[in-house]
């Protein structure tokens, strides 16, 4: 069963096209994630998702409902943290959580999220006072006191200090065990290949690829990378010496090869060494879902 149904759908603002027909449904239980570079439409679809952008064109169901029909029941059972939230400035963190557990028929223990999110040391802050990653953590907290069947977070680690994030993770990953939904949009590839079961990447409003991490990483890149150290008069000779690699890259002091069977290429140095040639810094690196990102959507800072 789908919890969400998304078809050709259409965004634009005063003529700037945002979201340019994606579709692509979000399976009960599973992981969602929405990447792509700033700028992409990952918040707009988000935004359209929850009911609080109407969309110009295209189908959208989620829990079975059009969003835009601003259905009570549909409100009730999705938890939402928004990219730039909008809070009351002047209420602490619990005054806010007490709030929003009002909007839901079966909220969380407030205790309980506070606990989840790491807030205990800042009930009592109002949260014009929080830092910025404090913030962040307030903001998936008023997501999680829902208890929704549909959590959407639109980038829920950003800013957060590495510890916070992996505490995040855990929290995110006990949702899809408690069988809940989640729509996760990041910029943290590592955190997506962790996360997810499948992920969108869009890129100028379109869908460029949809597929589990690894299938995305399998289907892109056939070929891993082994690094070395060499030296300069010892460049040229590496291309005759291993006939097993596709492409040889220098970087300064650094070699990266590719190649589809590991294995040989590892013959093939160690068999040079008597050439006084000599292996330092060794490493095999596999691709990873930045590799793919950075393939798909190329470098540039947009
Ligand atoms: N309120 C708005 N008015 C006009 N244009 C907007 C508005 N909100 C977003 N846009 C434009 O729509 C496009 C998509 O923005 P959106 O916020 O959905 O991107 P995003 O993928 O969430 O980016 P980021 O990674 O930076 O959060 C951008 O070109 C942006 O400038
Ligand atoms: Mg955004």
């Amino acid at each position: 069963m789908n919890s969400i149904v998304v078809k050709d759908l259409r965004h634009s603002y005063n003529g700037t096209v945002a979201v340019d027909g994606i579709s692509f449904n979000v399976a009960q239980g599973e992981i969602f994630g929405l990447l792509g570079p700033n700028g992409a439409g990952k918040t707009t679809t988000t935004e359209i998702l929850v009911g609080l952008k109407k969309r110009k064109a295209g189908l959208v169901e989620v829990l079975g409902f059009d969003p835009s029909d601003q259905d009570e029941e549909l409100k009730s059972r999705i938890g939402v943290q928004l990219q730039i939230p909008s809070l009351f400035q002047r209420l602490t963190v619990k005054e806010l959580l007490n709030l929003f557990a009002t909007f839901y028929p079966d909220p969380l223990n407030i205790e309980e999220v506070i606990e989840k999110v790491g807030l205990q040391d800042k009930t009592k802050t109002i949260s014009m006072k929080l830092s910025g990653g404090q913030l962040q953590r307030l903001s998936v907290a008023l997501a999680l006191v829902s208890n929704g069947d549909l959590i959407f977070l639109d980038e829920p680690t950003t800013g957060l200090d590495p510890q916070a994030r992996r505490g995040l993770w855990d929290v995110i990953e006990n949702l899809k065990k408690e069988g809940k939904t989640v729509f996760l949009t990041t910029h943290y590839m590592d955190e997506a290949e962790k996360l997810c079961d499948r992920v969108a990447i869009i890129d100028y409003g379109k869908v460029i690829a949809l597929s589990s991490p690894n299938d995305l990483i399998k289907s892109n890149f056939t070929e891993q990378a082994l690094e070395f150290d060499v030296e300069a008069d010892q460049k040229a000779f590496l291309h005759e010496k291993l006939p097993s690699v596709s492409k040889i890259e220098f970087n300064e002091d650094k070699a990266t090869v590719y190649t589809q069977d590991v294995t040989k290429t590892v013959a093939e140095l160690l068999a040079i060494t008597d050439n006084g040639f000599r292996l330092k810094s060794f490493t095999v690196r596999s691709a990873s879902l930045e590799d793919v990102f950075l393939k798909l959507t190329g470098r540039r800072i947009r």
